[in-house]
């Protein structure tokens, strides 16, 4: 008789941001005259930028003529696109990344989800908390992570590296060493950031017990102070531990037209086997890749005019961060992130939970956002409000925010 993956079933609850919309969902159901503002899940709500629009059309319409109809895409992503990527976002920061090293996706949710295939089940992993809950997840349903714990929230057979206000939110290397670890920065949930010599220390770190580092990389056109790096590739001895994620959801805001790549350099090996080899293996098998039609968009990110306008996009995102940021901190919250990430974190007040607070903000100021505890353990007690609102809707909500007697 079939038998279920029940390692499914050792999963808790649903996806946080299934959960967050449906709250959000029953709360306007039962209010139809509140007007909810939503600031939870990392959504952008800015239209494409011009440039990409025009690419867009003009590959549909080639898509419409036998001269230049396309159909499958090439294994790792068209030529054009992985080559500027690499020029543009490796070779002109001083990484030495090579367009072959690059394999586009549908997304950096789906890679980060994914690329724990190419490893062992014997793996042990190692994720910050609170963390994206995607690479947690994946590799509960792959069987990686032991039982959960209902208590305390947490898995057995995972290493998390709590990241507090005593730390600046930035996970410390574990005591117990981990075969895998998750690092993303600019961060989600908290948006903080490491500078490029802390940095270097996880790369040191990973190349001297032999793990391998799955960088997300994914907020990094939101950094805007100097010494943060942009790419674990900036770092000395990159190459042989880390793989790198990228999105073009949050710079570009293809939330819906997905795009993204992860980058895996030929000198990464493990047990003498180049995992580059494995993912190209992995790639081929199971992904059909990107459409044309959307790698042209994506090209397009990387013209002089996409990029002028995308960087008018970022500072529309940011300028509602510091909105938010200032706002909070004005009604004596206790807030950090939005500096280099488009998140911001905050302490729940009066001692609330996460969710407490989550009801207590829905029902008091209609303003939706995510609780710190669906991030991990290390979350309890914070909150993440997001800064791809519409300005105006950013606006209303911090009034109300600042109005909420708490
Ligand atoms: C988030 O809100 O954490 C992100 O939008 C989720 C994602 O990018 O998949």
């Amino acid at each position: 008789m079939v038998k279920v993956n029940d390692n499914y079933l050792k999963l808790p609850g649903s996806y946080l941001f299934s959960t967050v919309g449906r709250k959000q969902r029953e709360y306007q159901a039962a209010h139809p005259e509140a007007k909810v503002i939503r600031l939870s899940i990392g959504d952008v709500t800015q239209p494409l930028a011009p440039a990409i629009l025009d690419a867009l059309h003009k590959a549909v319409d080639e898509m419409g003529k036998a001269e230049t109809f396309r159909g499958y895409a090439p294994d790792l992503g068209y030529e054009f696109l992985r080559n500027v990527i690499a020029d543009q976002d490796y070779k002109a920061k001083g990484c030495d990344i090579s367009a072959d090293e690059i394999f586009v996706s549908d997304g950096a949710k789906s890679d980060s989800a994914n690329i724990q295939e190419i490893f062992s089940l014997d793996n042990k992993i190692a994720v910050g908390d609170p963390v994206y809950p995607v690479y947690v997840d994946s590799n509960a349903m792959a069987g990686r992570t032991g039982s959960y714990d209902k208590n305390t929230e947490t898995w057995s057979n995972v290493i998390y590296m709590p990241c507090t206000a005593a730390n600046h939110f930035a996970p410390e290397i574990p005591k117990e060493t981990p075969d895998l670890i998750y690092l993303c920065f600019p961060n989600n949930p908290t948006g903080a950031t490491v500078n490029k010599a802390q940095l270097q220390e996880w790369v040191d770190y990973a190349n001297k017990v032999g793990a391998v580092i799955i960088y997300d990389a994914a907020y990094e056109a939101y950094i805007s102070e100097p010494d943060v790096p942009h790419s674990i590739y900036e770092c000395e001895g990159a190459r042989t531990c880390a793989i790198e994620l990228r999105s073009f959801s949050k710079n570009a805001g293809f939330t819906g037209v997905r795009l993204g790549f992860t980058v895996v350099p030929k000198d990464l090996k493990a047990e003498g086997v180049a995992l580059h080899g494995l993912w190209a293996r992995r790639h081929g098998t199971k992904y059909n890749g990107a459409p044309y039609i959307i790698q042209r968009a994506g090209e397009a990110v990387y013209s002089p005019e996409g990029r002028e306008q995308l960087k008018k996009q970022v500072a529309y995102y940011m300028n509602n961060a510091k909105y938010i940021y200032d706002g909070l901190k004005e009604a004596g919250y206790t807030v950090s992130g939005g500096v280099n990430a488009p998140y911001i974190w905050l302490e729940t007040p009066n001692g609330m939970t996460s969710w407490e607070f989550f009801d207590y903000l829905l029902e008091h100021a209609n303003v939706v956002g995510t609780p710190g505890s669906g991030f991990g353990p290390s979350g309890e007690h914070y909150f993440r409000l997001t800064a791809f609102g519409s300005y105006e809707n950013t606006v209303e909500a911090v009034d109300r925010i600042k109005a909420m007697k708490i």
